[in-house]
């Protein structure tokens, strides 16, 4: 099952931030790749830490202390070991619970990842929007800030869909989709009073993008999906505009827990062009 084995620790830092120092982007798994792919469109010269949670994995059925220990705990010693000039939570579940305490904390620019109703509310004709996400991620006030701001005037329907960040992990191992995890979700939505008229679904999860087409045919026609993956990518390019890249080794994943990696994983990531996953 495993084949893959973890190369050496990393060299140690530089001492300061300069042309090599990466944006590093934070997940619980394989989602933050979906901001990973927008990130390369625009700044493809950056340098890039990945870094997955994966002892951690999932997120969604932790309490928010948990959550908030971890991604707070993670995050200082990743910061103060690679010294990225910029972190990015590429988590709605981390960033809806700990992306405020971890600005408090960090001295670096910290780019969080928020469920996409502002531009869903724009979006909907119907002014029903459906809403996907971890447990964790649908009960926060965050959220709730977020509805009365953005779609107070519109009907949101949230559904926590944990068994899609299952599925969208292997389906990057490169195994079958789960179809009940995929019709599940799109049928709980549109069984909720209002449901039926939902034209647009905010995927407030990053692995959720990874099925965007099985959820699409899940759905049916009429109704779009929207994410924050490229807006986020906008925003890291925003805070480093006018700053050099200079890659200096090849870009890496870190995994968190594990002494190899399953088959397969070490493949996906190098299209994404993670070149060496290593433990941390
Ligand atoms: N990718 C994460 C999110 O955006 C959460 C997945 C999980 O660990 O449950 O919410």
């Amino acid at each position: 099952m495993t084949s893959e084995t973890l190369s050496a620790p990393p060299p140690a830092p530089a001492p300061h931030a300069g042309p090599a120092a990466p944006v590093l982007l934070f997940d619980s798994g394989v989602g933050g790749l979906t901001v990973l792919e927008e990130v390369r469109k625009l700044l493809p010269g950056a340098p890039v830490i990945y870094a997955a949670d994966t002892a951690g994995l999932p997120y969604g059925s932790k309490t928010e202390a948990q959550i908030a220990a971890r991604v707070a705990g993670l995050l200082g010693r990743m910061t103060e070991r690679f010294h990225p000039r910029l972190v990015c939570i590429a988590c709605n579940t981390a960033s809806t619970i700990a992306l405020g305490m971890v600005r408090d904390v960090l001295e670096v620019p910290i780019v969080g990842t928020v469920p996409a109703i502002k531009p869903a509310a724009a979006m909907t004709q119907t002014g029903v929007i459906g809403l996907l996400g971890t447990e964790a991620t649908i009960r926060q006030a965050y959220v709730d800030r977020l509805e009365h701001e953005f779609a107070a005037d519109k009907l949101l329907l949230r559904h926590a869909a944990p068994a899609l960040v299952d599925a969208a992990e292997a389906k990057l191992r490169g195994e079958p989709v789960d179809c009940a995890a995929i019709t599940g979700a799109a049928e709980a939505l549109r069984a909720m009073p209002g449901g039926e008229r939902i034209d647009t679904v905010v995927l407030a999860c990053t692995h959720f993008p990874l099925l965007e087409a099985e959820l699409s045919r899940a759905f049916g026609p009429g109704v779009r999906f929207v994410h924050g993956a490229q807006g986020i990518a906008r925003q890291i390019a925003r805070l480093t505009e006018g700053q050099e890249w200079a890659r200096q080794a090849p870009d890496r994943a870190l995994v968190t827990g594990r002494t190899a990696v399953p088959d397969g994983y070490g493949a996906m990531l190098k299209r994404y062009g993670l070149e060496r996953v290593e433990g941390f």
